[in-house]
């Protein structure tokens, strides 16, 4: 039976579609790797993989997998390919092929290539801190679900995530307010930014920023603080203070304008992120 639940979840890790080998030519300027740093602070990588990205240990963040690491994330770029860290970050699949489940890679499925490469030559320039992990552990009752179907490992969210719709749009700021809320704000507020089920409560639909005024807006992702004064927003506040006090004035706009046109259109029902009854 154990071995069973053990062959079934791994045959369901395993069995991914590889994506095709990414090729690039890393960057090594100083502006390439700054910027690398700006999309690396604002997509929330140190949050999890620790501030001078050494890794860090999770026994108690994602309760049914028993022990989750994220690797010292600098030590991974020096010994891993462009290709290997693609994988990784745009479709859920780590370095031996099979499928990850903490890492919440649907929230870069659509980032760019040039954000991409920047952001690999700035993990690669990282000076790499000394870490020791244990093994990351999936433990009986992760196993069983991921055998039994009723939970996605990540490779299956990432084949959820809506293409981007606007990026032949005429105004600047549409272009680049969808391309940030959908590979920044999506993480939580659902894959269509509509809301979603969070680890710690709801997400609310974005499309609430028709309450805020822009400097409202910005006070929340500068502080951590929404309108009303409130700030203790859990989750929210916690990464808004680690990513979002490092976004430009341009991004903070663009996310404002575009985040504003959400309102009039349809929500969908019944998504996995979103389930009716919950
Ligand atoms: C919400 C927390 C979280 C965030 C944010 C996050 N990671 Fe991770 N990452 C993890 C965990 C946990 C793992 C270990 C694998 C797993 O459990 O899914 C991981 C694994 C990885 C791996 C190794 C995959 C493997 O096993 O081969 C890479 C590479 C990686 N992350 C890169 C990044 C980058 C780059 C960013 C920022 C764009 C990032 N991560 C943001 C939690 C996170
Ligand atoms: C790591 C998860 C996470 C990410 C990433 C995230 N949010 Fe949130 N956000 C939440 C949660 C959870 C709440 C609900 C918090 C509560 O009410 O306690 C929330 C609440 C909000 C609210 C409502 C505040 C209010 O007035 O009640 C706004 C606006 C918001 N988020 C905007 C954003 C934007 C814009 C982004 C992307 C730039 C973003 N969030 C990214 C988790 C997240």
């Amino acid at each position: 039976m154990a071995g069973g639940v053990y062959l079934a979840s791994e045959w369901r890790l395993r069995n991914v579609e590889l994506p095709d080998p990414f090729v690039a030519t890393i960057p090594t300027d100083a502006a390439s790797i700054e910027h690398g740093r700006h999309v690396a602070r604002i997509r929330g990588c140190f949050g999890c993989h620790g501030q001078s990205l050494e890794g860090r240990v999770y026994t108690d963040q994602w309760p049914w997998v028993e022990l989750a690491v994220a690797p010292n994330l600098a030590a991974y770029a020096q010994e891993h390919s462009p290709a290997t860290l693609e994988a990784a970050i745009r479709h859920g699949i780590g370095v031996d092929g099979r499928a990850l489940w903490s890492m919440p890679s649907y929230n870069w499925t659509n980032l760019s290539d040039s954000d991409l490469v920047a952001l690999i030559a700035f993990l690669r320039s990282a000076e790499v801190q000394p870490s020791s992990h244990p093994k990351p552990k999936l433990g009986w009752s992760a196993r069983w679900e991921i055998a039994s179907g009723s939970v996605m490992h990540m490779a299956d969210w990432v084949s959820l995530v809506p293409p981007l719709q606007y990026q032949d749009h005429p105004l600047p700021a549409m272009r680049l307010g969808e391309y940030l809320a959908m590979t920044m704000c999506n993480e939580c507020h659902g894959l269509d930014l509509r809301g979603a089920v969070a680890p710690d409560g709801r997400a609310p639909d974005l499309a609430i920023l028709a309450a805020y005024s822009e400097a409202d807006f910005r006070t929340l992702l500068a502080t951590g603080t929404a309108i009303g004064g409130r700030d203790n927003l859990n989750l929210m506040s916690m990464v808004a203070r680690d990513r979002f006090p490092d976004l430009t004035d341009e991004e903070i706009s663009s996310l404002y304008f575009f985040l504003n046109t959400l309102g009039v259109q349809p929500v969908a029902e019944d998504v996995p992120w979103r389930p009716k009854n919950e």
